[in-house]
């Protein structure tokens, strides 16, 4: 495994991380669970991202069991705030009162004292930063949280909270989480130079575009059995946005240049993120632990730029790279 610094902080993540969106506590069973974060660890994956809202709880009460007995200081733990997770008026969002209650209740799921890196999961429009900030610090300095980042939010927003947080003297955030794949770029033109600049570092996710990227998805085909088009919980309706001809045609092109850079093509996909000098990790997601396993080979790859040029040659009437499509809803959820 390859480690590598959370933007400019002190703090290494393993380049591959293991995420539990819509798996844990949801499509897979726990004794699955429990074997994909085994094969994370055994893979040398020492960063674990979850969220508050994932399977309504059940993912953070899943992954705190699997890691259970594990070193804690030898692994990282991330989580997030901000979508609802009731329907109460302040059970959602980035208010302090949202933000205290929430970490308090992830930390008794996840059974532990304190979390690696927590998160704003989305911009809030309906509080001020200043709160914002001045929350997630006071939880920095109770030693809840030992580092603060954010998800999804553009340019301009992770500006002014470097901004207002220099201004207060309050703690900074050291990292992005954007959705970043050979397909979504949309971070490429304004938060990638932003974040460069101020060392905040990314820590991407649905680097295979949801498995779409390994190819097992073909134009006209019946999804695999089992696949997360399959899963009519919540994944199928989160990969759909993916299950069209004019993208299932083009990414039916990237086995071939997998293999002849001698990578699978789930490999070659998170190997692709890597390759971003702003990007810290990748977040994979998996169902199983050969699927970790595939994925951690990515950490260290490097690719060549013929190669590199050929993915866009390939891909290039699917790229979507327009910096607005970043959005966080306009009020809170
Ligand atoms: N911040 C946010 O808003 C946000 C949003 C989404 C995700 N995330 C984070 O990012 C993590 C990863 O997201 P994601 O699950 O969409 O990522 P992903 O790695 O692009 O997709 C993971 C899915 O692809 C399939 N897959 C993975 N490896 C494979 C392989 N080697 N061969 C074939 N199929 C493979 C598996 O699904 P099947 O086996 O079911 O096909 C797996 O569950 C999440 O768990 C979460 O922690 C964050």
């Amino acid at each position: 495994m390859e480690y590598r610094h959370l933007g400019k902080s002190g703090l290494k993540v393993s380049a591959i991380a293991y995420g539990n969106w819509i798996t844990h506590g949801s499509q897979i069973e726990e004794d699955a669970a429990r074997a994909c974060v085994l094969a994370a660890l055994d893979a040398g994956i020492s960063t674990f991202d979850t969220a508050d809202v994932y399977a309504g709880g059940s993912a953070e009460e899943v992954l705190g069991r699997a890691l259970k007995g594990v070193p804690r200081e030898s692994v990282e733990i991330c989580t997030k705030v901000y979508w609802p997770i009731g329907d109460g008026p302040n059970n959602s969002g980035l208010s302090r009162k949202h933000i205290a209650e929430s970490l308090h209740n992830s930390l008794r799921r996840l059974g532990t004292d304190y979390v690696d890196l927590y998160q704003a999961h989305r911009y809030d429009h309906e509080t001020p930063l200043e709160e914002t900030l001045r929350a997630f610090d006071d939880l920095v300095r109770a030693g809840k949280a030992l580092y603060i980042g954010v998800s999804e939010w553009r340019a301009e927003e992770i500006d002014a909270a470097l901004r207002i947080a220099a201004q207060m003297g309050l703690d900074r955030i050291v990292s992005n989480q954007p959705q970043y794949n050979m397909l979504w770029r949309v971070i490429e033109p304004e938060v990638v130079p932003l974040c460069l600049r101020e060392g905040v570092g990314q820590i991407v996710f649905s680097p295979i575009a949801q498995g779409v990227l390994t190819g097992k998805y073909q134009s006209g085909a019946q999804p695999p059995a089992g696949s997360r088009a399959t899963d009519e919980k919540s994944g199928a309706a989160f990969i759909s946005r993916w299950l069209n001809d004019e993208v299932l045609t083009a990414v039916a092109g990237l086995p071939a240049l997998a293999a002849e850079a001698g990578l699978t093509p789930a490999q070659l996909a998170v190997a692709w993120v890597l390759h971003n000098p702003a990007v810290s990790a990748a977040i994979v997601g998996a169902t199983r632990p050969e699927q970790v396993k595939d994925n951690a080979a990515a950490a260290g790859v490097r690719l060549e730029p013929d190669l590199l040029r050929k993915i866009d040659d390939t891909l290039a009437a699917v790229i979507t790279r327009d910096p607005a499509r970043t959005q966080s809803p306009s009020e809170r959820p």
